[in-house]
């Protein structure tokens, strides 16, 4: 064993240059590997005698030592170079695409109704779809009989017993709620989706919503709900807009109406949309009969008042000139797209 070996190999490490990972590699093989250069020299320094061991024990741990650190910083180097030659984020490139949705056309009409009745000083109430009889049908004047009732008619969840639970058929429900637990005077919307089991075409769903409003308050007249009604349909259909009503009934009000405007597209000449009449039906409405105010116990010698309802559906056909129901629940995006510019921001 030479002092000399020993200094060779400090020189080369000192020397030591790598330009790739498969460099560093080759050279820790070539001085610590099995039969690395620093490697033999351990296998020699064990046949050595005590005085040699003494004079290379220290300088042969050093030597490794030093090259274990040399190969180690040559590592470091190499992957400093590494990230540096990263291919970094192009900032010139377009971004990701982030599309946006549009609101549906039968969301858009139930927040123009609900921000016209809010200025005219309503409350928005909220029920559940899935009903009881009493809500939906008792509480409303129904006749045990009445044909609404019938499973033609009506989805039900149980039946069988007095009181049996249903989809409810319209959101009168949510205006029996509002007169069980509201102080008087009440004056609300309910808008809410709402079944019945009818066959699918273009004029009919078995899924559709409504907007319906009442108000009860002392001394309420026809008078009040014509003037309601009318100052509604100038602000939905515009300023020069009409209104006639013609007699109908409901089990829940009398006397009751159906409420027709001037048709807003051909302004009363006759078109395809109004089918030549110059009047478009958009709701149903009258006085609340006393025996609902009753049976929510109120008092109909005290109190009076008025409520209407709309299909949201209908509305929009009217708006946009939809011709088939369906296309509301197809989800269509070509038929949703087009609602896109409606949103008013
Ligand atoms: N509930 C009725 C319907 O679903 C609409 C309506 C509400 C009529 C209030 C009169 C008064 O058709």
């Amino acid at each position: 064993m030479k002092k000399e070996d020993i200094q060779k190999i400090l020189e080369d490490l000192d020397a030591l240059k790598c330009k790739t990972a498969k460099d560093v590699e080759e050279a820790r093989v070539r001085y610590l590997g099995k039969r690395g250069e620093i490697t033999a020299l351990f296998e020699e320094f064990r046949s050595v005698d005590g005085a040699a061991k003494r004079e290379f024990g220290r300088p042969l741990n050093e030597l490794k030592q030093k090259a274990i650190a040399k190969i180690e910083e040559l590592k470091a180097a190499l992957a400093a170079i590494e990230d540096e030659s990263a291919p970094k984020a192009d900032p010139s490139l377009p971004g990701d695409p982030m599309e946006l949705g549009s609101r549906h056309p039968v969301s858009i009409v139930r927040q123009e109704i609900v921000d016209i009745f809010r200025k005219f000083g309503y409350d928005v109430a909220e029920g559940p779809e899935i009903e009881d009889d009493h809500h939906v049908f008792e509480a409303l004047n129904f006749p045990a009989n009445h044909p609404a009732r019938d499973m033609q008619d009506t989805f039900f969840v149980s039946a069988g017993h007095l009181n049996p639970l249903l989809l409810r058929t319209h959101t009168s429900s949510v205006q029996v709620r509002a007169m069980e637990t509201m102080p008087l005077p009440i004056r609300v919307v309910c808008p809410g989706r709402v079944f019945r089991n009818e066959a699918i075409s273009a004029r009919a769903h078995c899924i559709f919503h409504q907007i319906e409003g009442l108000y009860i308050d002392e001394n309420v007249t026809f008078a009040d709900l014509k003037q309601a009604i009318l100052l509604f349909a100038r602000e939905m259909f515009g300023p020069e807009t009409e209104i006639r009503m013609r007699p109908s009934y409901f089990p829940f009000t009398e006397p009751s109406a159906e409420v027709d405007v001037s048709c807003n597209i051909c302004h009363g000449k006759g078109c395809n949309i109004c089918k030549g009449t110059g009047w478009l039906e958009i709701l149903g409405c009258g006085m609340v009969d006393p025996n609902v105010l009753k049976a929510s116990g109120i008092d109909p010698e005290k109190y009076s008042g008025f409520a209407f309802g709309m299909g949201l559906e209908r509305i929009a056909m009217l708006k946009w000139q939809v011709n088939d129901l369906r296309h509301y629940f197809e989800n269509d995006l070509r038929f949703l797209r087009e609602f896109n510019t409606a949103i008013e921001v």
